[in-house]
């Protein structure tokens, strides 16, 4: 029995095998769509039938019939088959076949392994753009959403078997250095600055704002410290370096805490000698207009930007986002000879991001270059519990480096609560675990695409969708191995295993077949909590298995195919955790 690693994907080729051996009309057309099913209907059901027979006029449960028929002896011995309703065909894993998948994928390095394998990400670079703070300014809970979920798909995709290049685009080159310069030579306390320095630039920020605000005459002085340093003046170029260097310092601690480390952090700085190409050639293939001074793409065939202009050079003659960003797509296509990149931007930058792979399009189409793949893996605001935009209580945006000491307290006291006899530096040390975990967990179980309560109640939980049941599970797997004296995963013991019989350790062995399809549903569509609703209910299903059957029973088969499961429930949350950017604890 050829047990593959991803079963829905193995049935689906096979039916198309039956499908052309049944000399099925139009064989090549048809898409047999297997899906994990319902429960009642067994593990996968294939719902392709009824779509291809009514086009064809033909009667679904005769196709459904002809093809369950030419079905090769390997299926049949992996499931049984079912024609059911108008013309689904059902599969339900025979206990033989759960038990030989879960030997054959009993790794870490199998499981890699098999989400490489036939993946079409095989081959492919792909540039994930996270994070990418704007510098002079403190991350915020806004910042969090784009490091947190773009972490995950990161790791996802450099799972799948894709070369992955994580690039912190930095908004470093902007409009603000002027003021922030203007106060610098005038109101700059240079304590301040050695003791925290990204906290006295925004403070400087802020002052050269308000003065440029009330008094036209330090407006007008900022902007010529901005036009100083733009062309290179090397004073100005120096301080901003060191607002550069103090708020990467500052960004780093953050990065640590969530265990995020980029390849690259090239800030739009970088790009600011790679624009003048831009311009030219988009000039050149009639792409770029100008108009009232300024360099702009209009697409005639969409409804919006037909009329709103993607402005690529502003009418001073400076590059701005637009530019910086096309620049940047010819870069990472000719540098890192990228076929894909993932913006994981807020969904508030939707139309920049539209504009911008439009544009990309058609230039890369009229230089002959070929175009890659852009995706905006876009995501909805983090809201405070009455609905509206998380702020402080003074309508302050609130500091990530903050958000994660309360997220530490609050996760210390939850594992007092649990684990009081536990000695208080290691109570500490897992509070530090669950407490990042909770926030990363509680922002990747929604779908990205909605907006997401921040709920300290709900996410530092023992119930529940949450980083600290999962955390928990795996803590108590680990407690089920050392109380036996039993290492996970051990093959000579494993092989002694009885066969799996009970309705828990079926439901459980059928729970963590599925892993695959959730783990390749939640990487092609970019979305993460396909993996976290996996894991939560996997999580569940080990628990009424523990419930039910009795681990450390005195017939050492049992026990041992009981221990099989534990051990692969604990591979799979862990490998599941961790693509998700968690780190697990062995003791809670
Ligand atoms: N710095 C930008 C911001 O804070 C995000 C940059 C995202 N990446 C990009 N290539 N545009 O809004």
């Amino acid at each position: 029995m050829e047990l593959s690693f991803n079963l829905a994907a193995r049935l689906d080729a096979d039916l198309q095998a039956a499908a052309r051996n049944a000399d099925l009309a139009d064989a090549a057309a048809f898409a047999p769509e297997v899906r994990v099913a319902d429960a009642r209907h067994g593990d996968f059901q294939a719902n392709g039938v009824l779509g291809y027979a009514k086009a064809r006029k033909l009667n679904p449960r005769a196709v459904a019939e002809k093809l369950a028929a030419a079905l090769g002896p390997s299926v049949r011995e992996m499931c049984d088959i079912a024609i059911a309703g108008p013309g689904f065909i059902n599969f339900t894993l025979r206990p033989a076949a759960l038990h030989g998948w879960l030997q054959r994928w009993a790794s870490r390095a199998a499981l890699a392994m098999g989400a490489a394998e036939n993946s079409p990400l095989s081959g492919q670079t792909w540039v994930v753009d996270y994070s990418s703070p704007n510098t002079a300014k403190q991350m915020h809970v806004g910042h969090l959403r784009s490091a947190v979920i773009g972490e995950a798909v990161a790791r996802l995709l450099a799972f799948g078997g894709a070369h992955v290049i994580r690039d912190n685009h930095l908004g470093d080159w902007g409009t603000q250095f002027g003021k922030i310069i203007w106060a610098y030579r005038r109101h700059l306390d240079a304590a301040a600055l050695a003791r925290d320095p990204l906290e006295e630039f925004e403070r400087l920020y802020k002052a050269g704002h308000a003065a440029a605000e009330a008094y036209p005459a330090a407006l007008k002085e900022a902007q010529q410290e901005l036009v100083k340093l733009q062309s290179g003046d090397a004073d100005n170029l120096a301080i901003w370096k060191k607002i550069g260097d103090a708020s990467l310092g500052a960004f780093q601690q953050i990065y640590d805490r969530l265990g995020i480390r980029f390849d690259h952090t090239l800030g739009e700085s970088f790009y600011n000698d790679k624009v003048e190409q831009v311009y030219r050639e988009l000039t050149a293939a009639g792409l770029a207009t100008e108009s009232q001074g300024a360099l702009v793409v209009f697409h005639p065939e969409h409804p919006r930007f037909a009329t709103q202009p993607f402005i690529i050079r502003k009418s001073d003659g400076a590059a701005n986002y637009a530019s910086t960003d096309l620049a940047t797509v010819l870069y990472r296509c000719g540098h890192f000879q990228s076929d894909a990149i993932a913006y994981v931007i807020d969904s508030r930058q939707g139309d920049h991001c539209e504009q911008l792979f439009l544009t990309v399009q058609k230039w890369f189409a009229q230089t002959g270059r070929r175009a890659p793949r852009l995706e905006h893996v876009s995501f909805g605001t983090v809201l405070g519990e009455g609905g509206k935009p998380l702020k402080t209580k003074s309508g302050e945006n609130i500091r990530l480096k903050e958000l994660l000491a309360e997220a530490e307290e609050r996760a210390f006291a939850l594992v007092g609560d649990k684990s009081a006899d536990l000695p208080e530096p290691e109570r500490r040390a897992i509070a530090a675990v669950v407490s990042v975990g909770s926030v990363q967990y509680a922002d990747l179980a929604q779908n990205r695409s909605s907006d997401y309560v921040f709920a300290w109640d709900k996410m530092i939980s023992l119930d529940g969708n949450t980083a600290a049941y999962l955390l928990y599970a795996v803590a108590r797997i680990h407690s089920i191995f050392r109380k036996l004296g039993a290492a996970p995963g051990d093959a000579a013991a494993e092989a002694g295993a009885s066969a799996l019989e009970t309705p828990a350790e079926l439901a459980l062995a059928r729970k963590l077949v599925k892993f695959p399809d959730a783990l390749q549903t939640a990487t092609t569509s970019l979305r993460p909590h396909f993996l976290c609703l996996y894991l939560y209910e996997l999580a569940g299903e080990f628990s009424a298995f523990y419930a039910a059957d009795k681990v450390a029973v005195d017939d050492l088969p049992i026990r041992a195919r009981r221990l099989l499961l534990c051990a692969r429930t604990l591979l799979i949350l862990e490998t599941g955790l961790q693509l998700l950017g968690l780190r697990t604890l062995q003791r809670m």
